[in-house]
């Protein structure tokens, strides 16, 4: 385990080894936003295993409504320092045996638009780059030349420090109509994603459910593309207009339409 807050780490590490045993947990100190620091700790683990780190859970994270700066550092800079890392030292390309990186994410890693200020929503933006990182893997291109598997965790919110510092869990509650998670709930959907997550999956966490968020977003474009060129015929819409959500919300309106006509006509004509 590592983190920046010394005297919590060296407390979790006592209870973990009372549980535990000694030998089986160590603590270093590490600032995520310090390339120097995640060298030091990395080797550390790598003593500590008596080998190559197998597995790597890359989660330190902060929220704040104006320091969009420290959050950028922190969620952002020092998630990449040690997501490459990890493909340095793990990677098959520089002789490793590959491993295990999961990276933390959030339900901001597919929505923006619940901040109050735009400094609060590089929250988000922090969050979308663990989705560009991880998605990044889903082709098996990456994956294929360090054997890395990434995959993300995308929680909706939890009862941590990081929300009782900056509103409240009754707050939440009350604004979204659902209940914030136990960190539980999310420690028992991490045991499922590695065992079962492939590279690039983003395993979303939300109150009585968990599933991966598709990655539809090739295939998307190839059905946009396809529906904007249908509506401009369909519609009369010139090359210089631009299509809107409207559009695509009337042509799949139109498209629902004729499937059911379709489907009303093949009934008849076998005469149910
Ligand atoms: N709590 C939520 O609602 C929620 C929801 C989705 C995702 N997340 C994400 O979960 C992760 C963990 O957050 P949490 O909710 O457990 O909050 P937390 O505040 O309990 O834990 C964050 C940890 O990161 C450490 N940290 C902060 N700055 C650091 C730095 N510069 N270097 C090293 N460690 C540092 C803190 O000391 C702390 O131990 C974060 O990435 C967060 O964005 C949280």
């Amino acid at each position: 385990m590592a983190d920046i807050d010394e005297t919590k780490g060296k407390e979790t590490i006592e209870e973990l080894q009372t549980e535990f045993g000694k030998g089986k947990i160590a603590f270093g100190v590490l600032d995520v936003r310090k390339k120097e620091d995640w060298d030091q700790v990395w080797s550390q683990a790598e003593t500590f295993f008596g080998g190559q780190v197998q597995g790597f859970c890359n989660n330190a994270g902060i929220f704040h409504e104006t320091d969009w700066m420290k959050v950028k550092e922190i969620n952002m800079d020092g998630m990449l320092y040690g997501a490459m890392l990890a493909y340095d030292r793990m990677g098959v390309k520089n002789g490793g045996e590959g491993g295990l990186m999961v990276i933390t994410g959030s339900m901001a890693s597919f929505l923006a638009d619940g901040f109050d200020s735009a400094q609060g929503s590089v929250y988000s933006v922090s969050k979308f780059a663990v989705g560009g990182l991880v998605r990044s893997q889903s082709s098996k291109k990456i994956y294929n030349i360090d054997k890395v598997r990434t995959v993300g965790i995308c929680p909706w919110f939890v009862d941590t420090n990081l929300v009782r510092t900056n509103t409240s869990v009754g707050v939440i509650e009350s604004t979204y109509k659902m209940r914030v998670l136990q960190p539980e709930e999310v420690g028992n959907a991490f045991e499922r994603l590695v065992v079962e997550g492939r590279p690039g999956d983003m395993l979303t966490v939300m109150p009585g459910t968990t599933f991966f968020w598709p990655n539809w977003n090739r295939k998307l474009i190839v059905l946009f593309v396809m529906a904007s060129k249908i509506s401009r015929k369909v519609f009369g819409i010139s090359s210089e207009n631009i299509i809107t959500e409207q559009d695509f919300l009337k042509i799949g309106v139109v498209t629902l339409f004729l499937v059911f006509l379709l489907f009303h006509w093949i009934l008849s004509w076998i005469g149910l």
